[in-house]
């Protein structure tokens, strides 16, 4: 009781202030998400991502050298295909000679330490931009999985560590795998997107790889925003098949998914700070109405302190650079 309790005891200087910090970011928390195309010796910026670039795979490899020397140790991998390539079935997603197994081989083959993850969904190589293969209006779930289970397996055939499906179609992960297991990639790992809410915050993303839905939207398999019992269920199916890591996504607006499921589930959870997050910080700053640094800093904390173990995140590489002069 005042006067005996006087919290502010513990935030006198900043050497009690650091003494009684609860929580800490190293850049290996981070999970950087990484665009590329073909072409050589080529970056894009992406316009609704200032500072954010897409690479052609002579430069991604420079890229990913400098993410690895700031103490990031992994990198989410998603391939921008040519429109020429896209179908219904998402057959480039399983050419052993795809831009995605292409660079992983040239990822693994020159920066052989960082952990690669690869994006596992249709929606990049779909002529109408959804995760799953259509038929008329419907996104089939079962024919589907399928060729996720194709597609991861062609990924661990090019050296991937571990594939992070984000389709959330049903039984996605028992049958990633089971084609793994029965095809000897036993050590390659599931980071499933267990928990991705139908958002609005994706929109920048969908500009950088040229993948917004061409019909309808993604609510008949992205969950319901109002939605928290079902997420627990959706972890619980996840781990039950084979995920490794779960993850929530978007960050921000579902912080208490991540700290209900880090508290329940034994498994690390990761979280996925999204393109529209990283957008609203960006504009705000670039407009002199938010200081760039410490709101990207006090948003990356909140993870951590929510519960995540892993924080893919646009500002990985910003984040690590000012964790390192610290
Ligand atoms: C697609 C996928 C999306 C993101 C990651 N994988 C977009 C979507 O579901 O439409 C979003 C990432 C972001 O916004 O940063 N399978």
């Amino acid at each position: 009781m005042f006067p005996e309790n006087r919290n502010r005891r513990l935030r006198k200087n900043s050497a009690i202030r650091a003494m009684a910090q609860e929580n800490r970011l190293h850049p290996s928390d981070f999970i950087v998400p990484l665009f590329f195309m073909e072409g050589e010796n080529k970056k894009e910026e992406i316009a609704s991502m200032p500072g954010y670039f897409r690479y052609t795979l002579d430069l991604l490899v420079g890229e990913v050298k400098e993410c690895y020397n700031l103490g990031i140790r992994s990198a989410l991998l998603f391939a921008k295909v040519d429109d020429s390539l896209k179908d219904n079935e998402g057959k480039e997603a399983i050419n052993p000679n795809g831009l995605m197994q292409r660079a992983i081989k040239k990822l693994k083959a020159e920066v052989p330490n960082m952990y690669l993850m690869s994006d596992i969904a249709l929606d990049p190589y779909s002529i109408n931009g959804h995760d799953g293969i259509v038929d008329g209006q419907e996104i089939l779930n079962d024919e589907t999985i399928e060729v996720l289970a194709e597609m991861a397996l062609s990924h661990a055939q090019a050296g991937v560590d571990m594939v992070a499906p984000s389709d959330m179609m049903d039984g996605r992960i028992g049958a990633i795998r089971e084609k793994l297991e029965n095809e000897g990639y036993t050590d390659v790992g599931i980071m499933s997107y267990s928990v991705k809410y139908a958002s609005s915050f994706y929109g920048p993303f969908r500009d950088a790889l040229d993948s917004a839905p061409g019909f309808g939207d993604k609510k008949t398999y992205q969950m319901n925003p109002a939605n928290s019992s079902e997420a627990m269920a959706e972890v619980d199916n996840d781990i039950d098949e084979g995920a490794d890591i779960v993850m929530v996504k978007p960050g921000m607006p579902y912080l208490d998914m991540v700290k209900q499921i880090s508290k329940q589930f034994d498994v690390p959870v990761s979280v996925y700070q999204v393109s529209g997050e990283y957008a609203m910080i960006k504009a705000a700053s670039e407009k002199g109405w938010l200081d760039h640094d410490n709101t990207m800093m006090e948003s990356l904390i909140g993870f951590k302190r929510a519960g995540a173990k892993l924080i893919a995140s646009y500002f990985a590489k910003e984040a690590s650079k000012l964790l390192n002069n610290e």
